[in-house]
């Protein structure tokens, strides 16, 4: 049996990605230091999937562990979500992102390559292309992060290519997400993070659930249809798909893979709001403020090669994110904490 080591396992998209790789046979260890998730996550992917796992709590960033972890377990693949990921955050911290980010990263390569295990899959994201003038971001679309974050991101990215270049038994697939969002549509698992969500989707079902008053829309002079921001929101689940598909895919024909994982179909703020007071049948209130420091207008991923050479497309539509996020907030007002 296939036997993968999920960095960041018990986080957002790291619990839905363990339980599809679980349900497609694989065997999963789970290595996270609980930084951004709870640890009664675990037991909630064994309920759904019917399946156990291993779950080591730990950091990235500690090589002995991790040299413990390698000589117990015989991995075939690695895949690589443990990370920070606050734009804010990292501007005003950029040290602890560049630790976490890329000296958790390079500690997981070194060991990988010790104890002989070169197939990874590592979460990049849509943030390594910056502002490249136009909205549509392909796979070649000029990398130039413009925040700290980005760069973390865009380091590893380079670190991985290099790497490739002098050890070519690697395998690597960079996967650039778009802007995930939804929930396992079961509502027993989803996006629980700690303090204020900086992000839209979590923001606007803690407002729907009454633990915030209403919502910041970040601008309405934009020079978009309706004034407010265009973002490829992608659901989870085929996010999710799309790093089985490209363990699946990643072989001596497929060795280096860098793949843009959005729909391609850029969504409003306001359509959002829309979107989820319809199929949740709750009022978000909500007040346009000025827009937040370095925001985009508009971009969303071209998407076509992730189909060409993972035969992986996005499904599921809005109406579907917003619903699956208002079961997991609903059922869940307080996130992990009742376990
Ligand atoms: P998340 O915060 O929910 O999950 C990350 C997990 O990593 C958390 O459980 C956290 O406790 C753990 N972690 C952090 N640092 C660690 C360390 N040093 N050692 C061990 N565990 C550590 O975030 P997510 O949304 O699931 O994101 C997963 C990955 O995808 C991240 O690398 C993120 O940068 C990337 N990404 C996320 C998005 C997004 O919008 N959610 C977009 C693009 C890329
Ligand atoms: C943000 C990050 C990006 C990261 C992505 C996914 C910034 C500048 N960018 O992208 O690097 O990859 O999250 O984690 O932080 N909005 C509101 N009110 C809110 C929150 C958001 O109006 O309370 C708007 C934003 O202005 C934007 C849209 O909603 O137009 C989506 O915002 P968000 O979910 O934060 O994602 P991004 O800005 O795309």
């Amino acid at each position: 049996m296939r036997k993968v080591l999920v960095t960041g396992g018990t986080g957002y998209i790291g619990s839905h990605t363990v339980i599809q790789l679980l349900n497609a046979g694989f065997e999963v260890v789970i290595l996270d230091n609980l930084s951004n998730s709870s640890k009664g996550v675990v037991a909630r992917i064994e309920e759904l999937s019917g399946t156990g796992l291993d779950f080591i709590e730990g950091d990235v960033r500690d090589h002995e562990l991790l040299r413990g972890i390698f000589a117990k377990y015989a991995f075939d693949s690695a895949i690589h979500f443990a990370g920070l990921k606050a734009v804010g955050e990292s501007q005003e911290k950029p040290l602890k992102y560049y630790d976490n980010n890329v000296t958790g990263s390079i500690v997981l390569f070194e060991e990988m390559m010790r104890a002989g295990v070169h197939k990874l899959i590592f979460s990049s994201s849509a943030t390594v292309y910056g502002d490249p003038g136009y909205v549509c971001y392909s796979e070649t679309t000029p990398l130039a992060p413009i925040n700290v974050y980005g760069r973390t991101k865009l380091i590893v990215e380079d670190t991985l290519r290099d790497l490739k270049k002098a050890e070519p038994r690697w395998q690597i697939a960079l996967l650039r997400y778009f802007n995930p969002v939804g929930a396992h549509i079961s509502g027993r698992i989803g996006e629980n993070p700690f303090g204020v969500p900086n992000n839209l989707m979590p923001f606007i079902s803690q407002v729907a659930i009454g633990s915030r008053p209403k919502l910041m829309v970040y601008g309405n002079d934009y020079a978009t249809p309706d004034g407010t921001g265009l973002r490829d929101y992608v659901h989870v689940e085929d996010l999710v798909a799309g790093h089985v598909a490209a363990l699946n895919t990643l072989g001596d024909a497929n060795s280096f893979l860098t793949l843009n994982l959005g729909t391609g179909k850029p969504y409003s703020v306001l359509e959002m709001i829309g979107a989820f007071e319809r199929t949740s049948g709750v009022k978000i209130p909500y007040e346009i403020v000025e827009r937040r420091a370095g925001d985009l207008p508009e971009y969303y991923a071209n998407a076509d090669l992730a189909k060409e050479v993972l035969g992986w497309q996005a499904r599921l539509g809005i109406d579907r994110m917003c619903a699956d996020t208002w079961r997991w907030q609903k059922t869940n007002p307080a996130g992990y904490v009742i376990d």
